[in-house]
């Protein structure tokens, strides 16, 4: 049983961090892959559904064209960026998760640029289904995988062995 009281306890939490506290350009610039990410996935998922909606109603065309290019050029920023931040799993326990991440990260950005260049083209029109099946596997599996990076509990890689072990 605990001897703290919750008067105890909330004196003990952090004090509350207000927005003047914050330094706003250098938040801006820490952690841009998080940030940016929401680009590629939501633009990407969006074309999928306008160039899905265009059958019916062919108005939804030219907009899920720009909507792809936006996503694609996203989808550049969002790789070079991940690549930037992903040394400090280098040596945590979630490296392969990060290297599963990294894979798909450049899978999807294939599938946006090759989508981006393709839409063009009459043939795009047949093969809508699959594009659109995978594109929307592959970017959902990216950010579950970056949501898993972002929001496990990091520990060096040496201590999850030790831990494993002696289960
Ligand atoms: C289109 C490509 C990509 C997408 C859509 C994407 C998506 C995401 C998402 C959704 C997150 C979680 C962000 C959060 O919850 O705040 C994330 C985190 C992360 N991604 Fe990506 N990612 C992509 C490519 C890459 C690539 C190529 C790498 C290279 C290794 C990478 C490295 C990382 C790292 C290191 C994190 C964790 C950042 C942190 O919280 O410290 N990503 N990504």
């Amino acid at each position: 049983m605990s001897k703290i009281t919750p008067e105890q306890a909330i004196q003990s939490l952090p004090e509350p961090t207000h927005l003047s506290d914050i330094n706003l350009w250098e938040s801006i610039q820490e952690h841009v892959h998080n940030k940016l990410v929401h680009f590629p996935f939501a633009l990407g998922l969006l074309a999928c559904l306008f160039w899905l909606l265009s059958f019916k109603q062919p108005e939804f065309q030219n907009p899920a064209k720009l909507i792809l290019v936006l996503s694609a050029t996203t989808g550049l920023l969002a790789v070079i960026t991940g690549e930037n931040q992903k040394q400090v799993f280098q040596d945590s326990s979630l490296v392969e998760i990060m290297q599963w991440h990294e894979r798909s990260g450049f899978f999807s950005l294939f599938l946006l640029l090759t989508g981006s260049v393709w839409q063009w083209f009459q043939s795009f029109r047949k093969f809508i289904w699959v594009y659109v099946g995978l594109m929307a596997f592959s970017l959902l599996f990216t950010g579950f995988l970056g949501g898993l990076l972002s929001h496990s509990h990091l520990e060096p890689v040496n201590e999850s062995q030790n831990q494993q072990a002696s289960f």
